[in-house]
């Protein structure tokens, strides 16, 4: 027997609020509708996956608009499935799972008419490996619907990376908030064409966000980038993590009010042939 395979992701602590999330829920929720208008009406009642589903809203907006037979809301997060749970029923269940391990699931290769990830898929490392194994997914005719955050060379995260290598914070956090890079539209269209997915469609849209002030910032990203820096240090140090994180992104976006926040995503669609 080999040696046991390393784990795919680095496990965190659960660092997610639902209600903080949702303090920009609009403006999280356009992306998502617009990833939803990419999927084509299916023949049938389809079989749904939402991988990363968080607290479910979307997942059930999904599952009634496509009037799907059955729909299987996954997520690492206690918190968020608190959340998702108060919305399952008619079909619609949701699951505590690793998303690699749910990609990996043999008893799960082709059983999806449609599978959906909005804003999760960026939390996981090697897309080039992650995406042919989302495509085994599909059963003949499934689509595959996917938006991540395009962000991840921003100043927003790239201090966060930073700061997680200060002598102040490694200890806690050192490769826990390491950059996961986002591979150029054209590179998921090609794995979405070699993986044998036509016609692969990926475009890059800027979501322009008004903020009222840079502060906003800090209440944007708390809800979704901060979290594993939150769950992972003491609250005073926390405060110091923040206090050096606004320093450095204060730095880059200016203080004009309101503060102009050109939010970058990846939107995905292709279609498994018959
Ligand atoms: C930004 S939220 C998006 C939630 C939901 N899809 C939405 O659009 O409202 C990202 C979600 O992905 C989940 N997530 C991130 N990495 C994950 C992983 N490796 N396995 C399972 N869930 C993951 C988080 O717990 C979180 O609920």
């Amino acid at each position: 027997m080999g040696e046991p395979a390393e784990p795919r992701t680095v496990p965190r602590p659960d660092g997610w609020k639902p209600a903080l999330y949702d303090r920009f829920r609009t403006e999280r929720r356009q992306p998502a509708l617009d990833l939803m208008a990419l999927i084509e009406a299916p023949a049938h009642a389809p079989r749904v996956l939402d991988l990363g589903c968080g607290t479910g809203e979307l997942t059930r907006e999904l599952h009634e608009r496509l009037g799907a037979v059955e729909t299987l809301g996954l997520d690492r997060s206690p918190a968020m499935l608190d959340a998702a749970r108060a919305r399952a029923g008619g079909g619609l269940h949701f699951a505590a799972r690793e998303i690699a391990d749910a990609i990996a699931d043999p008893a799960l290769a082709g059983r999806f008419d449609v599978v959906f990830s909005n804003a999760a898929l960026h939390w996981l490392p090697e897309h080039r490996v992650l995406w042919p194994a989302l495509a085994r997914l599909l059963a003949p005719a499934g689509q595959l619907a996917i938006q991540i955050p395009a962000m991840d060379d921003d100043i927003t995260h790239t201090a966060c990376e930073e700061l997680a290598h200060a002598p102040d914070f490694a200890s806690a956090l050192a490769g826990t908030t390491d950059r996961l890079p986002i591979l150029r539209p054209e590179e998921y269209a090609a794995l979405l064409f070699a993986a044998g997915l036509r016609p692969p469609r990926v475009e890059l849209r800027v979501y322009p966000h008004e903020l009222a002030c840079r502060e906003e910032l800090v209440t944007w990203f708390r809800g979704s980038l901060l979290t594993t820096c939150e769950a992972r240090l003491t609250p005073e140090l926390f405060h110091d993590f923040l206090d050096a994180w606004r320093e450095r992104v204060f730095g880059v976006y200016s203080d004009a009010q309101p503060v102009f926040l050109g939010f970058r995503r990846v939107l995905m669609w292709a279609r498994r042939p018959t």
